[in-house]
């Protein structure tokens, strides 16, 4: 009896399995074989309450086989709505979602010892799925336009003025958004505002901070998306993510901005291994991005970015009516964001250094500097640990010096009291040290790629 009793279970985990890897697909999930499986399943583990003679064990099967029904009762509903093609959104779990957790398919003969089964995350997660079966659609809606609403960006962040260099790029943004928002008047029968603007450049070039920028120097309703905010794995999610958001932008009162960060995520190339799910998805943004243009008083400017836009589907690509390169920094532009980022601290830096730092750092993107100043930043204190001769600051203060000057004192960090320690100034050589640890992140290849790009399609910002 014991042997079949196990196989028996062996069974029902082997159902549970087979729904779970089912459950656990990002997309085409079938949910009939999920139903069939788990139905299996559910009628061993009743038939084992029925023998089971441990009490233990016994609560543990009932509380499991209750614990399937609500799943079926989750999974027949979303089943009825699919095939209503009715709350298209309620069809299919994905991996965090789905009630069936490696939890349930643990279960094993021995299952229940030490292990309490009632509070087991798959029976909570049961719960709460079925709770929003439920409630129909509504929740789902309240859901998506609280996921759209907090992607609006209120409040002043980073400035036209903080974006250094980039003029062409942000000419072209101020003749695109801002000229029509000051002046609506001069925009009027066959002048229309660009709607659509691509921004796309290197990695840590300013795409982002430059988009921001505009949010700062406009009023508009400002929606900073990234492409993972829209991406669901609940089959017809994201496009009515997608639809929302064109639905909110829409129905505010002035101009808004769509800026959809990281946009190749979402519009890739078509493929003939492309799923169904990713084609809709992008057929909804094209059916978005077209009514939004086509309306009498289009109110919505899309601006989206990328950094591999070879990667974007054409018709997404033509559709955009401004391509704008966002390239590494210039000269000029490394020397003022290499100021820029350690103006708070002590520099002794000569002007020929800088013209020296400014021109070693050619093909450092605009994060990399970043990443590179801080490096440097960080070298004084670093000295600290093996600095063996101070001078004392007029105000009062210990401060690492050459080991020959002739006033220095001979301590170690340890002997002089913390809030007296203060570090030298950044130089040449923090630079120069960190340099060779971080170098650009941009290869010359990538750089090639992305000229190429630019004279095919593009527009130099
Ligand atoms: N032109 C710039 N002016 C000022 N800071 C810049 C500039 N370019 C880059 N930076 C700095 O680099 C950081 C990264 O920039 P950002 O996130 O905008 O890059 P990105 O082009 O969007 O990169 P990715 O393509 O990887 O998303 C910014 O937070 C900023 O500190
Ligand atoms: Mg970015």
């Amino acid at each position: 009896m014991e042997t079949q009793d196990h196989n028996r279970l062996s069974d029902a985990i082997m159902c549970l399995q087979q729904a779970l890897v089912e459950g656990n697909k990002s997309s085409n999930v079938d949910i009939d074989m999920m139903l069939e499986n788990i139905h299996r399943c559910s009628i061993i583990i009743k038939e084992q309450i029925d023998y089971e003679k441990d009490d233990f064990l016994k609560t543990a099967f009932s509380s499991l086989s209750g614990s399937l029904a609500a799943h079926i009762n989750v999974l027949t509903n979303k089943l009825q709505n699919l095939n209503q093609n009715q709350h298209l959104c309620l069809s299919v779990p994905d991996a965090s979602q789905t009630v069936l957790t490696t939890d349930m398919v643990q279960m094993s003969p021995d299952c229940g010892k030490g292990r309490n089964i009632r509070n087991s995350p798959a029976i909570s997660k049961v719960q709460s799925t079925e709770d929003e079966a439920m409630s129909g659609g509504d929740s789902q809606t309240r859901n998506r336009q609280g996921i759209i609403e907090s992607t609006i960006l209120s409040g002043d962040h980073i400035r036209f003025d903080d974006v250094i260099g980039l003029k062409e790029s942000k000419r072209s943004l101020y003749d695109a958004i801002i000229m029509p928002l000051m002046f609506p008047h001069l925009f009027s029968g066959g002048r229309r505002p660009w709607q659509r603007i691509l921004l796309f450049g290197p990695p840590g070039t300013g795409k982002s901070h430059l988009a921001k920028a505009v949010s700062t120097e406009v009023k508009a309703t400002f929606y900073c998306v990234s492409s993972t905010d829209l991406m669901s794995s609940w089959v017809g999610e994201s496009e009515k993510l997608i639809k929302e958001l064109f639905h909110h932008a829409n129905s505010q009162d002035g101009q808004t901005i769509i800026f959809i960060d990281e946009i190749d995520s979402l519009c890739r190339h078509r493929s003939s291994r492309e799923d169904e799910g990713t084609r809709r998805i992008k057929t909804e943004l094209l059916i978005q991005m077209d009514g939004a243009l086509q309306c009498a008083n289009p109110k919505i400017l899309l601006l989206c970015a990328t950094n591999c836009p070879w990667d974007l589907d054409t018709a997404f690509l033509r559709r955009f009516q401004k391509r704008i390169y966002i390239p590494l920094p210039d000269y000029q532009s490394r020397l003022d964001m290499l100021k820029l980022h350690i103006k708070e601290n002590p520099v002794n830096i000569s002007t020929e250094e800088w013209s020296t730092l400014a021109t070693q750092t050619d093909g450092y993107s605009g994060s990399d500097l970043s990443t590179l100043t801080l490096g440097a930043l960080l070298q004084p204190i670093r000295d600290l640990q093996t600095t063996i001769k101070w001078e004392i600051t007029q105000d009062g203060k210990w401060k690492p010096c050459e080991g020959t000057h002739s006033k220095g004192i001979r301590a170690r960090i340890s002997e002089i009291p913390p809030e007296k320690i203060c570090a030298r100034a950044v130089n040449l050589q923090d630079f120069l040290t960190c340099m060779k640890s971080h170098r650009p992140t941009v290869s010359k290849a990538e750089l090639y790629r992305f000229e190429e790009f630019t004279t095919s399609f593009g527009q130099t910002g």
